[in-house]
């Protein structure tokens, strides 16, 4: 097969955590993953290159107030949002991201203008400097649920070690925590493998607290598979599970090997996460130690999703070739 022959995959995330809590919550969800690899798939097909749709497709995500990224993004312990967002060019092997910056539309954007630059990882005040260089709109990121949410553990003296972040915006102040952050991976007609996310973080976080995110244990990708994870960033970069789950794959382990056996190890020291992952000869797959994931996908055939996949299920990843 040509190169340009290859046959274009999508997948995209939107968190993974507890339950989602009702039938319309999942209608909300199911209906706003569907619309972005609805929107975005046909790129691919048109020949658009994977960083370009990747970036588009995480902006799409950031844009929708039900996810923890972008506007939507959940609020430190301080009361203040900070994002983290990085992009992972797998046929160049180069990652760029921004950690904590903050009154911005969409961070993937700066983790993309980053790809081109010597200095490749900002932080907040690096962040912001370039910001205000490049000229960026100032935004704020904030909707109310958001804050309302906070100033209920405000109320309640920060019982809570993390803010439950829900992607059902009907509801109002859930306990059952849901860790959003959004990714995206995409492989496009020319064999290249990019990996992008986003996140607002925990929530209720200490300040300066760097999320996975932007770090190679989150967020990665070669020639030969990408990766993004999403759950309890402490929990990813422990496992170093992106970056892990690539490296099994480069060194010739099938995707789905790769990830059940790095599932495997996520799930016998009890972490709390969710993964998505293409490999370059077109396997898609998911897999999950928390209650939910919440990803669609495009498999060259039809749209599909994780929605009902749920714990009872008691297996750690599925897949489509
Ligand atoms: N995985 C997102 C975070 O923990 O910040």
């Amino acid at each position: 097969m040509s190169v340009e022959g290859v046959q274009p995959k999508l997948i995209i995330h939107g968190g993974a955590g507890g339950h989602l809590q009702s039938e319309a919550g999942e209608i909300i969800v199911r209906q706003a993953l569907h619309s972005i690899v609805e929107k975005m798939y046909p790129l691919l097909l048109e020949g658009e290159h994977a960083t370009e749709v990747a970036v588009k497709t995480c902006q799409l995500l950031e844009d929708k107030t039900i996810f923890n990224a972008g506007t939507g993004s959940v609020l430190q312990s301080d009361g203040q949002i900070r994002m983290s967002a990085s992009i992972m060019d797998g046929a160049k092997q180069r990652f760029s991201g921004v950690i904590n910056v903050s009154r911005v539309k969409n961070p993937i954007a700066i983790a993309q203008f980053l790809q081109g630059e010597d200095d490749r990882v900002l932080s907040d005040y690096g962040s912001a400097e370039l910001l205000r260089e490049l000229n960026v709109p100032i935004y704020d990121p904030l909707i109310d649920i958001r804050l309302k949410e906070w100033m209920q553990e405000r109320y309640d003296h920060f019982h809570h070690k993390m803010a439950g972040v829900v992607a059902e915006q009907e509801l109002t102040l859930p306990h059952e925590a849901r860790r959003g952050t959004i990714g995206v991976v995409v492989l496009d007609r020319y064999g290249k493998i990019v990996a992008g996310t986003s996140t607002g973080g925990k929530g209720l976080e200490r300040i300066g607290r760097v999320s996975d995110s932007a770090m190679p244990a989150g967020n990665y990708a070669n020639k030969y598979a990408g990766v993004c994870c999403t759950g309890i960033g402490e929990d990813i970069i422990d496992e170093c599970l992106a970056a892990k789950i690539v490296i099994r794959v480069t060194d010739g382990l099938p995707l789905q090997e790769a990830m059940l056996r790095s599932m495997k190890e996520c799930q016998e020291n009890k972490r709390d996460l969710g993964v998505i992952a293409i490999s370059h000869d077109g396997e898609i797959a998911w897999g999950k130690t928390s209650e939910v994931i919440l990803t669609c996908y495009h498999d060259g055939e039809k749209i599909g999703d994780s929605l009902d996949w749920e714990d009872e299920d008691k297996e750690l990843i599925d897949f489509r070739r």
